[in-house]
């Protein structure tokens, strides 16, 4: 290798922005995380048929606690919350997506969308505490 590409990728690599303490990590625990955001968020989606949005406003607050829900799936996978194992993954990879698609159909005011995919996002918790009970 060209000696100044290895000193340039030794001074890329070790660049951080972040200082080990500014790294995301877990605010609250696991329990606070999963009754204080993600069953309120994820409530919305499971309880859409029986509360469905009636008016532009309410679909905009779904648009919201999707988009928490997804975000919420994405600190699953940060220092604190996460654990390491192939079933955690792929129970939060199936939780983000299921509310990334939830998201969507919210912002499309799309009720049906919503009712599919109510399955995939109540099998990612069953799965993941099913693993970790
Ligand atoms: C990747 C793993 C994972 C996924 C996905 C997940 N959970 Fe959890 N959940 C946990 C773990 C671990 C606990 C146990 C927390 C504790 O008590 O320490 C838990 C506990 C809970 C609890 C009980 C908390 C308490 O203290 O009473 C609720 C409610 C909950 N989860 C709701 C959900 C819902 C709803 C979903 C799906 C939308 C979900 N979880 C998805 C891992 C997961």
């Amino acid at each position: 290798m060209n000696k100044y590409l290895f000193f340039l990728l030794v001074a890329v690599s070790s660049t951080s922005l972040l200082a080990a303490d500014d790294e995301p990590q877990a605010i609250a625990d696991m329990s606070a995380l999963m009754t204080r955001i993600i069953q309120p968020t994820s409530d919305a989606v499971f309880y859409v048929s029986r509360f469905p949005p009636e008016d532009d406003a309410a679909w905009r607050e779904l648009e919201n606690k999707t988009l928490m829900l997804a975000e919420a799936a994405n600190l699953l996978l940060i220092p604190g919350y996460k654990r390491l194992t192939e079933q955690w993954l792929q129970d939060t990879v199936l939780m983000r997506d299921a509310s990334v698609r939830a998201w969507q159909a919210a912002k499309n005011q799309d009720l049906d969308a919503l009712m599919e995919l109510n399955n995939d996002l109540y099998t990612s918790c069953e799965n993941c505490h099913t693993a970790t009970r």
